[in-house]
Formats: C-alpha cells, sequence, structure tokens
C-alpha cells in the first residue's frame, strides 16, 4: 500500500496508554498514524521523521490546547500527505481530587486540555475534510462525563462531559458533509497513569472499581484501541454522534 491509497490518522496523546494502543492496532491496520503529544517522544525525534521508507511512524510535539500547535500539525500533515482522513482526540489528563480542593487553574486547565482542545481538533481539521466530503472523528470521552463516579473529580466530570456533548453537537453539525464524529468512554483502563492515580488514592478505590465494574476487571488498552478503530473506519459507517462505553458494564449497572 502506498502514501495515496493509505488512509491518514491523526493520533493525539498518543506516546502511551490508550492513545499508543490506538496507533498501534491502525499501524496493524495499513492506516498511516501520525502521533502527536506535547511530550516528545523519547525513542523517536521530536520532529517530523523525514524517513521516506518509514512514513507509517511520525512523531509530532503538539499541545492540543493552542489553535497554533493545531495549525502547524494539521498544515505539516496535509503538506506531506495531502488529507486527513481520521482524527482520534485522545489526549488528556485526570485528577483524584476532592470537590472543595479542586481551584480555579486546576479547572481551567482540565477544561482546556479535555474539552477545549477537542473543539480546536475538530475546527482545525474540517476545512479539509469537508473539501475531500469525507472524514472520521473519534473523541476519546469516560464515564466519569456520564455518570457520577465516585463524587470526586469534579473537573475531570465536567470536562468528559462536555466532550460528549460537544460530540453529539458537532455530529449533528457535520453529517451532510459525510463527516463522522462519535466518541469512546472507556472505564477503568490499565495504564500506567491511571494505575498509579488509583494506587495512590488507596486500596478502598481499587476494590470498589473492581466491585462496581461488573465484569469485575479492569479494561486494557488495545480493548479501548479495538473500539476507535471500529468507530473510526467504514465498518461504522452509519454510525455518526454516538457514545461508544468500554467499560466491563459500569454504565449497565
Ligand atoms: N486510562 C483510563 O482508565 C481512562 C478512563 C477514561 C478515559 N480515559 C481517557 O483516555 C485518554 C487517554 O488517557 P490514558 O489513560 O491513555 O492516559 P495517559 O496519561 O497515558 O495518556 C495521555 C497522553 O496525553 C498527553 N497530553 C496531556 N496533555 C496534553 C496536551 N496539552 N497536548 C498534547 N498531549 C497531551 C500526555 O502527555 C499523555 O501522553 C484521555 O483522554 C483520558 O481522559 C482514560
Amino acid at each position: 500500500m502506498n502514501e495515496v491509497e493509505s488512509k491518514i490518522a491523526i493520533v493525539t496523546g498518543a506516546i502511551r496508554g490508550i492513545g499508543k494502543a490506538t496507533s498501534s492496532r491502525f499501524k496493524r491496520e495499513g492506516i498511516t498514524v501520525i502521533e502527536t503529544d506535547i511530550l516528545p517522544d523519547q525513542d523517536r525525534n521530536d520532529t517530523y521523521e523525514e524517513s521516506q521508507s518509514d512514513f507509517k511512524n511520525q512523531f509530532l510535539v503538539h499541545d492540543v490546547t493552542e489553535e497554533k500547535s493545531w495549525k502547524e500539525v494539521v498544515g505539516q500533515v496535509l503538506n506531506r500527505f495531502g488529507k486527513i482522513d481520521i482524527l482520534v482526540n485522545n489526549a488528556g489528563i485526570g485528577t483524584l481530587s476532592d470537590f472543595e480542593e479542586e481551584d480555579e487553574k486546576g479547572w481551567e486547565t482540565m477544561l482546556s486540555v479535555n474539552s477545549k482542545s477537542i473543539w480546536l481538533g475538530i475546527k482545525s481539521v474540517l476545512p479539509s475534510m469537508k473539501e475531500q466530503k469525507s472524514g472520521s472523528i473519534v473523541n476519546v470521552s469516560s464515564i466519569f462525563g456520564a455518570s457520577g463516579g465516585f463524587g470526586k473529580s469534579a473537573s475531570y466530570h465536567a470536562s468528559k462531559g462536555a466532550v460528549s456533548a460537544l460530540t453529539r453537537n458537532a455530529a449533528v453539525r457535520y453529517a451532510a458533509n459525510n463527516i463522522r464524529i462519535n466518541t469512546v468512554s472507556p472505564g477503568f483502563i490499565k495504564v500506567l497513569r491511571e494505575e498509579k492515580a488509583i494506587e495512590n488514592a488507596g486500596d478502598k478505590m481499587s476494590r470498589e472499581i473492581i466491585f462496581r465494574t461488573p465484569m469485575g476487571r479492569w479494561g486494557n488498552a488495545s480493548e479501548v484501541a479495538s473500539a476507535i478503530h471500529f468507530l473510526a473506519g467504514p465498518e461504522s459507517s452509519y454510525i455518526t454522534g454516538a457514545e461508544l462505553f468500554v467499560d466491563g458494564g459500569w454504565m449497565a449497572a
């Protein structure tokens, strides 16, 4: 498959966790992936990799909270590949702070990284997707955008609720342009950051997670990547504005 035949995807927050798993899954399926993250990938150069023979392995430093940074990333991808078929808005941050512990600065950062970024991402790829009359955008939200969780992490809940609402709004707006926009909302997924946060929160929370998850276990990043791949690709061609929970049954309980 050459560059022209291959689907071109941008995956944000892609150096680890769910983003990394998604990128790996896409690459296995023959999709060309531009991985972006605010952290430089230590295993690679922190700038565009120029190797023609390894074009499936691109990495760009990217701050998803800044429109300027989005313009740079989208501009570079369009220069190189001439199109963007898929955007996965995955980058995000979390907190386990109690409601009254949170401060204004933390709230604003959370909303900026988790919600504003989704709007900026969609806005940035729209011109090219509209022109090519196709596109698929998958936004990564959370079960905490749709449930009260543990009564903690207020800013996180608000930020993820916004992702789901924005997805539905944008899906309606751009359906006629043949641009599909969906959400994948994970439950508790084994990635280093999440495991550490839960470990710090103590045994009670770890036990409660297992107890409240009907399937009785954490999910794996690859299980979320499968759902993202499904919604990103042609198998979901009549699905837009949907929210797919990958949560071992948490939302059904
Ligand atoms: N792991 C879980 O249990 C879980 C559950 C529900 C939702 N999620 C969501 O899944 C997504 C991925 O999370 P993860 O668990 O893989 O976490 P992670 O911390 O392993 O990965 C998130 C990535 O986003 C990057 N990032 C943070 N701020 C950024 C910015 N301003 N610009 C660009 N990149 C930035 C980080 O550097 C990191 O590489 C997030 O949106 C998260 O809220 C995760």
